[in-house]
């Protein structure tokens, strides 16, 4: 009996070492320690032997199920190690491989992006950045501007009124008299923001973007202000860009200028949106009015400054050859989708 136990381990660590998988394991301990399995059948045989005999034999028998469990035990673990390293391979993730194009990414805005690129321009000059409120009091968006009620400079911006004395600000000029009556010079700011005019074709919307510019501090000429829009000129238009300053009239500089560029469009040759004339203008300017300057509570005789201020919808639509404002506002993502390409 002895023997044919030490043969039935034998064969049965022999059927454990060659199982590949856990399904020819269970059916080793099927066929060994089942409940017609080869162990049993030799447990069952132990009836017949003595009473001398069986305590002895019980524990060989013992001895030779515990060798069988443990080989299993061990190799089920080998197999259960086995199958996991293969099934985190099979299903391996290469986290390195580019995404599928599910969605397509929106991207900012032209006009977002030519704000940006402005008021980037302006602050590589040394200009800080101001917001201030769009609807704005008769006072800070006229009066201090230098245009006094029923003046007929009025008639330059029209207007929408929520009372007599609080509108719509038709311009950024405000910010102006906002930081000259809060701040010591020097000061150099821009200030982007919504303006609104009743005011609608092709090149005016009702709402419209502007950046303003300010500069005050002692000795501050008209040549600065040429230096500076020039310097602006040339980065945001291209470095050949020419501009030329023809006198004009607002209240609240004197001298005021407006300021051309030479055409993007067609590098100064002439054509449809020059109107052939090579020169294209961008902006209205001028040495702050020396009233303003007092108005807001600063010397002019200590103090002077420049001021500027234009539309960022005409210089996208410069920059861009986009022939009526409104495109700006419709969002339609063909139109949109032609300046991602300058991402
Ligand atoms: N505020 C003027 C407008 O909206 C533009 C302007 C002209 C602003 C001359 C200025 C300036 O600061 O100096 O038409």
């Amino acid at each position: 009996m002895k023997e044919l136990l030490n043969k039935i381990v034998s064969q049965a660590l022999d059927a454990v070492s060659q199982c590949a998988d856990s399904k020819s394991l269970a059916d080793v301990r099927v066929r060994f320690l089942g409940k017609n399995g080869e162990m049993t059948a030799v447990m069952k045989g132990m009836g017949k032997l003595s009473p001398e005999e069986r305590p002895q034999m019980g524990k060989l028998v013992n001895e030779a199920r515990e060798k069988i469990e443990n080989a299993l035990a061990e190799k089920d673990k080998k197999i259960k190690k086995a199958e996991l390293c293969a099934k985190l391979s099979a299903e391996a993730v290469d986290v390195t491989l580019p995404s599928k194009p599910t969605r397509e990414l929106g991207s900012v805005h032209p006009l977002t992006r030519i704000k940006n690129e402005i008021i980037d321009i302006f602050k590589g000059f040394g200009f800080s950045v101001a917001e201030g409120p769009e609807i704005e009091t008769d006072y800070f968006n006229f009066q201090l501007m230098n245009v006094p009620k029923d003046h007929p400079a009025r008639d330059m911006q029209d207007t929408f009124y929520i009372d007599e004395n609080i509108l719509l600000r038709t311009h950024t000029s405000p910010m102006q008299a906002r930081i000259m009556t809060t701040q010591k010079p020097p000061i150099r700011v821009v200030v982007p923001g919504k303006v609104y005019r009743s005011d609608d074709d092709a090149s005016h919307s009702p709402i419209f973007n502007q950046i303003e510019g300010l500069a005050v501090d002692k000795k501050i000429t008209l040549g600065d202000l040429q230096g500076v829009l020039t310097a602006f000129a040339e980065k945001i238009f291209s470095k050949d860009t020419k501009t030329r300053f023809r006198p004009s009239y607002f209240p609240f500089t004197e001298p005021s200028v407006e300021m051309d560029v030479t055409c993007s469009i067609c590098g100064g040759k002439g054509c449809r949106v020059c109107k052939d004339t090579g020169w294209v203008e961008i902006l209205g300017a001028g040495v702050v009015n020396p009233h303003v300057l007092d108005m807001c509570g600063l010397d002019s005789n200590e103090y002077s400054g420049f001021a500027f201020g234009f539309g960022v919808e005409r210089i996208a639509m410069l920059k861009y050859g986009v022939p009526n404002i409104k495109m700006f506002y419709e969002n339609d993502v063909r139109f949109l989708k032609q300046f991602n390409k300058e991402a």
